[in-house]
């Protein structure tokens, strides 16, 4: 059989998948930026009420906008739902798709997943590197011309965990020209501790930025898939015409509401973070091996030129983390902060293996 597709297609880059094995016993999985905890018992006490209802398309989506809104003090209109944020990052390109207006701007090394995304939706892309291993929003500007159409700006940025701040964020929004639209992927915004980071909810009436948020990370429902986005209504509105109906399949729905008034279990998560991150900035240290302080709950690692076979020696010990290949980062691998055991047993292999 001989099927012909466009070449644009063939040139689709796969996501960069990490290995998974998680479900097996003795795995570490530091691999994807994940919640190394079970979910809150509220959550997963809904998701048990709702198997029983799953003969039904879900109808319960106004009810996590109406909480959503109320948690940053908007209206459930300047919320959408997403199949993970993933499906938000989908639909911004969906929506925006323009005559003349072609272009994608992104950070490099930034989320791999923009680039496949713009790619679908047949965008040319337009990196904008890194200054010292963080968005520089001047480089960003610069990369903007007349045929940009969609921005997108990971803070923290993924792999480098590092932030830009409020002033930057504001001043970039002021220079921005018109008609294009600024994806701000706050994926792991729940983890940043520095004052600095930017209000960037308070911008979505001034500005045409969306803000994307994720119930996979602090709120560990990631095998879930849903995901947030928060702009202004009309914006919201053009993203939801080009949504698949009920593409947010109902336990997720449950589960992430009650995720959201467990307020106290998203705290037992940050701390936890915060700890394991100083463990880990010490242990580190103490192997004089760099890294890059985090804003998230990962840990981008320079392990030099062996990062690769590292990588290879730590799997053979069962312990998942990524070598950032795929990034252009060829000397680093990207750590996940995972409980407090699994932190040590990271630690205790990698000194094993320097
Ligand atoms: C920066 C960033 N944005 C978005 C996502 C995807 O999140 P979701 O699981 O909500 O689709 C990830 C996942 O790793 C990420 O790192």
């Amino acid at each position: 059989m001989k099927l012909s597709v466009q070449e644009y297609i063939k040139k689709i880059p796969y996501y960069p998948k990490a290995a998974m094995y998680g479900s097996e016993d003795g795995w570490v999985r530091l691999s994807s930026n994940e919640n190394p905890y079970p979910p809150s018992p509220e959550a997963i006490s809904r998701m048990m009420d709702e198997l029983f209802c799953v003969n039904r398309y879900p109808g319960n989506e106004s009810e996590l906008k109406d909480a959503i809104s109320k948690h940053y003090g908007k209206e459930p209109e300047n919320v959408l739902i997403g199949n993970g944020s993933n499906e938000i990052i989908e639909l911004s390109l969906k929506a925006m798709k323009h005559g003349t207006k072609n272009k994608v701007v992104i950070s490099e090394p930034s989320f791999a997943f923009y680039e496949i995304a713009s790619k679908i939706y047949g965008y040319e892309t337009v990196k904008a590197p890194l200054v010292k291993m963080k968005v520089d929003l001047g480089v960003v500007r610069d990369c903007i011309d007349d045929h940009t159409r969609v921005v997108f700006l990971n803070n923290p940025n993924n792999p480098t965990g590092t932030i830009f701040n409020g002033e930057k964020f504001t001043d970039f929004l002021k220079n921005l020209p018109t008609d294009v639209l600024v994806v701000v992927d706050e994926a792991y915004g729940e983890f940043v501790e520095s004052r600095a980071f930017p209000d960037s909810f308070s911008c979505i009436n001034d500005y045409p930025v969306i803000i994307l948020r994720t119930f996979s990370k602090a709120y560990g429902l990631a095998g879930l898939r849903i995901g947030y986005g928060v702009g202004e209504k009309s914006v919201i509105s053009f993203l939801d015409r080009t949504k698949q109906p009920f593409s947010v399949n109902v336990m997720a729905i449950s589960a992430a509401k009650a995720a959201l008034m467990d307020q106290k279990y998203l705290k037992k998560v940050l701390n936890n973070n915060r700890k394991g991150k100083k463990f880990l900035y010490k242990a580190l240290k103490a192997l004089s091996v760099e890294f890059i302080p985090t804003e998230a709950n990962y840990i981008l690692v320079k392990i030099g030129s062996t990062a690769e076979s590292v990588t290879k020696r730590l799997y053979e010990e069962k312990i998942l983390v990524r070598w950032m290949g795929s990034y252009n980062l060829d000397e680093y691998i990207r750590v996940g902060i995972g409980t407090m055991d699994e932190n040590i047993v990271f630690v205790e292999v990698l000194k094993r293996i320097l």
